[in-house]
């Protein structure tokens, strides 16, 4: 039987966050992070970004807790009124939390406990709230061996969490951001606040600290695919935290992801565009009499699109609508699958760029 270690309050020690190596790699995760935060700029309708990555970041966070969904069940579940099954559910509400927060950073420019909740609330569709009966440990999921015990009592978890957000919503910090997303993330899955989603509730949270710091404009950074895939090193290090505040390695480790996955992102976003461009002559050259910027860009907004997006993007009746999504299927541009009574027209090549 372990002792149970109590948290400590935020922040660290200064010379356990700021050592060589960590500075190291902190330089080239904040040029890579630069880059991306520069090229997403300058795709011309930042909602054809924002739908496309937010599902993956959905689908691998989820993933992190063995919610395992194709993409092409998301994208269906997206654009069809059918009963969705619960792990659908759940990634789909990854993405409206991810939405819920970025909205809540831009208007209000800090967080409250309570919009932390909202969020957790949001992905788990229970009103359980912050945890208040004694009892919740992390186990290892092939041992059954107790890993770590957080704070049981809620007076404590309250009082950590408000010590999170002061740490959180500190925008003069003299620490690194990309510092304090690794330190922030190790503390509120530490503090884990609720009985369920503290993983994906905290992930969220990273990309939020982005946006609030000025280091992103919009959520578009992908760690969680970094940690999906390195995800037996992401338990271990955050328990030699626990275990010993053994810090550089955690916090190498969240910036190297922010690294790796920038620039992947990087990458993406510079082959979606070009796919918007050849898409756009395309359209333009054998498509020229209902060609509309609008309509390719709806293409790409909802990579699995149908009539009623037509209808609604471009203002034109619903037997225009059709004429459109035809034509341009006949051209090449999209292929349509029938769902139940529904008619879906799939962008294929970027739902490839997407899944890759
Ligand atoms: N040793 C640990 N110390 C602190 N947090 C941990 C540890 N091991 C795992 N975690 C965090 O707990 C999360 C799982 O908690 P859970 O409430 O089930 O969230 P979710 O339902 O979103 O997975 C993991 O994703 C990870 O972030
Ligand atoms: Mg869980």
């Amino acid at each position: 039987m372990t002792l149970i270690k109590k948290l400590d309050k935020l922040p660290p020690k200064r010379e356990e966050i700021e050592t060589l190596n960590i500075l190291r790699q902190l330089s080239k995760s904040s040029t890579a992070l630069g880059e991306l935060k520069g090229i997403a700029k300058t795709i011309p309708n930042q909602a054809m970004l924002i739908n496309a990555v937010v599902l993956q970041e959905a689908k691998d966070s989820s993933e992190i807790e063995n919610i395992i969904t194709t993409q092409d069940d998301l994208y269906k579940a997206l654009s069809t009124s059918i009963n969705q099954p619960i792990q659908i559910k759940e990634v789909i509400n990854y993405r409206k939390a991810i939405f819920l927060g970025a909205d809540t950073i831009n208007n209000q420019g800090f967080l409250r406990q309570k919009d932390i909740v909202e969020l957790q609330k949001t992905i788990i569709e229970n009103n359980a709230g912050i945890r208040n009966i004694p009892g919740t440990v992390l186990k290892n999921d092939k041992t059954g061996e107790i890993v770590y015990t957080p704070p049981q009592e809620k007076d404590e978890i309250l009082d950590l969490l408000s010590n999170f957000l002061d740490h959180f919503n500190n925008t003069d910090s003299d620490i690194s951001p990309l510092i304090n997303l690794a330190i922030l993330h190790y503390q509120f899955e530490s503090i884990h606040p609720f009985y369920d989603g503290n993983g994906r509730t905290g992930r969220i949270l990273n990309i939020l600290y982005l946006i609030l710091n000025g280091l992103l404009d919009i959520p578009i950074l992908y760690l969680s695919s970094y940690i999906n895939k390195h995800k037996s090193e992401y338990y271990k290090l955050l328990n030699k935290v626990n275990e010993n505040n053994e810090w550089e390695n955690w916090i190498t480790y969240m910036l190297k992801a922010i690294e790796v996955t920038s620039n992947k992102t990087i990458e993406k976003i510079s082959s979606i565009k070009n796919l918007l461009e050849e898409t756009i002559i395309t359209a333009q050259d054998k498509a020229t009499k209902i060609y509309r910027k609008e309509l390719i860009e709806l293409l790409f907004e909802h990579p699995y699109s149908k009539i009623e997006y037509v209808v609604s993007k471009l203002g034109v009746e619903r037997k225009a609508a059709s004429r459109y999504l035809k034509k341009l299927e006949e051209i090449g541009l999209l292929e349509s699958q029938k769902i139940g009574r529904e008619t879906i027209y799939i962008n294929t090549k970027l739902i490839e760029i997407l899944k890759n």
